[in-house]
């Protein structure tokens, strides 16, 4: 559980008021017990978003999201744990548990800085080459591509004169050396030992990282038919392709509800430009497991825009399969007559662009069609052998939605939509093991209202657990308490385990250190903290809930067992439903009670 340790995450966390770190970003007014703002996480006008400085908690009771600072900031910086708790440790000038004795990654740490900064020079030193009167050419080119002043701004776009040692010069000038400059992929050394420019007389966009550092660069030709048309900084110790996307610093802090992947850097900057800023581009590559992580940190739902032609119809089928196995709700825009989002915009507009993300296909849509590809619809034959493959497919699909899709197949194949189902039932008998594998990853993370009515009795109990110490040792003596059988959500069990320990060693728990020690997800633990104050007397309620937490179980248990009894017989029928009639009694007494 202990990522970092426990008596320099205390500091770390008592240096961090979360009144203070909140007020960074949201304007709060004190109202009451608590400090109100609006909140940043959803669009409101009155704010519903609250700050508890005695338990060093956010909750907003419009879109119920919360949890300690660490969380705050993981949601508001787009982070993980980690990186998060090493925004804050920078924050208040903390060295990260790992640097106070370790030399050689105070170095690498010392060596990353100065490669982030060489870029972000390179970058201005770009930039202003472009505004200058050596980018009369690339402003022109830029201009006929029409990507106008704001967009040449709001993306850092630049040029790289022609010359073999202009930047070079510029940052040995600065204070660069020669060795930085390649390690950040800027200069490259030829044969002869001779260090030059990496990117010559070339258009270049900076690729600028969610933690809004720029990390690499693309650069483009101008002259038509050139190859390569772009280059690209390969992998250095501040960057990773596969783990970056294009335009992602410009979404931190707006309120979107999902995302559209492009592939090109054009792409995004005429969409941007359009006014649709929940761009992104992964830059012509396949996408990988990283990438789909940090979108998921922003949105849990992705539009695909990929190219029409077939690459970028093979590209998106891959995509799409990365993108459901991290969780996300994907869906295929289809642009028409093998343009790119660049072209489509340009030639129709933002508002056809975004019909056609209205009627974007859904992930299963888009893989029956892909699917069809490999007939030839226009035989019996081939319609046939069509049909049985969907069918396979379909029959892997969850239950509930497999109705909408057979109907889908039955339309392109003419093929009649009762033999559609039954073939499906057929195949899904074939291979029931599969029929949730593309779901599977949906379930991790629940919101407030998601949450079973056990788990909300788990989490009423650890508020009350948290009331005092006095209230947490009656509960402990519940007669029908035990930590292993009241909570089963591991999430809430970790959370108790850790509060009994702070009592155990005569400590009062620290809400805010014990939400901040879970690297898992918080959220769901925060409307119980805020449920607490409302609780006048801890030990009713909490006997209350492991009253109903038994009675959910002892229903659970009555119903596995009038399952089983129904295809069982002889002694083993008799012993189930001696159990059957025991478990009816002992149910009925506690309903009494
Ligand atoms: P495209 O060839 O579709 O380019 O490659 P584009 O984005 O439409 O660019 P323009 O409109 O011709 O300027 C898509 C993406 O693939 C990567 C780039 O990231 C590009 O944006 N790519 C392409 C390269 O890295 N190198 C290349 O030589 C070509
Ligand atoms: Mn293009």
């Amino acid at each position: 559980m202990a990522l970092f340790p426990e008596a320099w995450m205390d500091e770390l966390l008592s240096k961090n008021d979360i009144a203070s770190v909140v007020a960074e970003y949201v304007e709060l007014t004190p109202k009451g017990r608590r400090l109100w703002g609006c909140c940043p996480f959803h669009s409101e006008k009155t704010p519903s978003f609250s700050v508890s400085a005695d338990k060093q908690m956010y909750y907003c009771f419009g879109c119920h999201a919360g949890g300690g600072v660490v969380q705050f900031i993981k949601e508001m910086e787009k982070l993980n744990y980690p990186e998060a708790v090493a925004f804050l440790a920078r924050r208040v000038n903390m060295e990260l548990p790992s640097e106070i004795n370790d030399e050689q990654l105070r170095r690498e740490r010392a060596l990353k800085e100065r490669l982030y900064n060489a870029c972000r020079d390179a970058a201005m030193f770009y930039h202003k080459q472009l505004m200058g009167d050596n980018g009369v050419k690339a402003r022109e080119y830029l201009a006929k591509r029409g990507i106008d002043r704001a967009a040449v701004t709001r993306f850092g776009i630049g040029y790289a004169p022609e010359g073999w040692e202009d930047l070079k010069k510029h940052m040995l000038e600065k204070g660069y050396r020669e060795d930085e400059l390649i390690s950040a992929g800027l200069a490259v050394k030829g044969k002869s030992g001779r260090v030059y420019d990496a990117y010559r007389a070339r258009v270049i966009f900076p690729i600028i990282a969610a933690n809004e550092r720029v990390v690499a660069f693309g650069a483009r030709t101008m002259i038509a038919d050139e190859t390569p048309k772009y280059i690209n900084t390969g992998d250095t110790p501040i960057y990773s392709k596969r783990a970056n996307l294009y335009a992602i610093n410009l979404l931190k802090g707006k309120k979107i509800d999902d995302i559209i992947m492009v592939e090109g850097y054009m792409d995004a900057i005429r969409l941007h430009s359009a006014g649709i800023d929940n761009a992104v581009a992964s830059l012509g590559t396949a996408l990988t497991a990283k990438q789909a992580k940090l979108i998921k940190r922003y949105v849990s739902k992705v539009f695909i825009a990929y190219d029409g032609d077939s690459a970028g119809r093979n590209a998106t089928l891959r995509g799409l399969d990365i993108l459901a196995a991290e969780g996300i709700d994907v869906k295929v825009i289809t642009i028409p007559d093998d343009m790119d989002p660049d072209d489509f915009v340009k030639k129709y507009g933002a508002e056809a662009f975004l019909k056609l993300k209205d009627s974007a296909r859904t992930l299963e849509m888009f893989k029956l069609d892909f699917m069809s590809q490999s007939y030839d619809l226009m035989t019996d034959d081939g319609r046939e052998k069509y049909a049985e493959s969907a069918c396979n497919y379909i029959a892997k699909l969850k239950p509930v939605i497999q109705r909408r899709y057979c109907k889908y197949v039955a339309e392109k194949t003419g093929i009649s939509l009762e033999a559609i189902v039954k073939q499906c039932e057929l195949d899904s008998k074939d291979d029931n093991a599969n029929s949730f594998a593309l779901t599977r990853n949906n379930r991790d993370k629940k919101s407030p209202s998601e949450l079973s009515e056990r788990e909300k009795c788990e989490l009423t109990i650890l508020a009350c657990a948290l009331m005092g110490k006095d209230v947490f040792v009656r509960i402990r003596k519940h007669p029908d308490f035990s930590v292993e059988n009241v909570f089963v959500n591991d999430d809430i069990k970790g959370c108790y385990k850790a509060i009994a320990e702070c009592y155990e060693r005569g400590e009062t728990p620290n809400i805010g250190a014990i939400l901040a020690a879970m690297p898992g997800d918080e959220q769901m633990l925060t409307p119980a903290l805020i449920e607490q104050e409302s609780i006048t007397d801890g030990y009713v309620t909490a006997a209350d809930c492991i009253e109903r937490i038994t009675v959910i179980d002892l229903k659970n248990k009555l119903q596995s067992v009038a399952n089983g009894m129904k295809n069982a017989s002889g002694d083993k029928r008799m012993r189930l439903s001696d159990e059957y009639a025991a478990l009816i009694k002992e149910l009925k007494q506690r309903n009494k009670s």
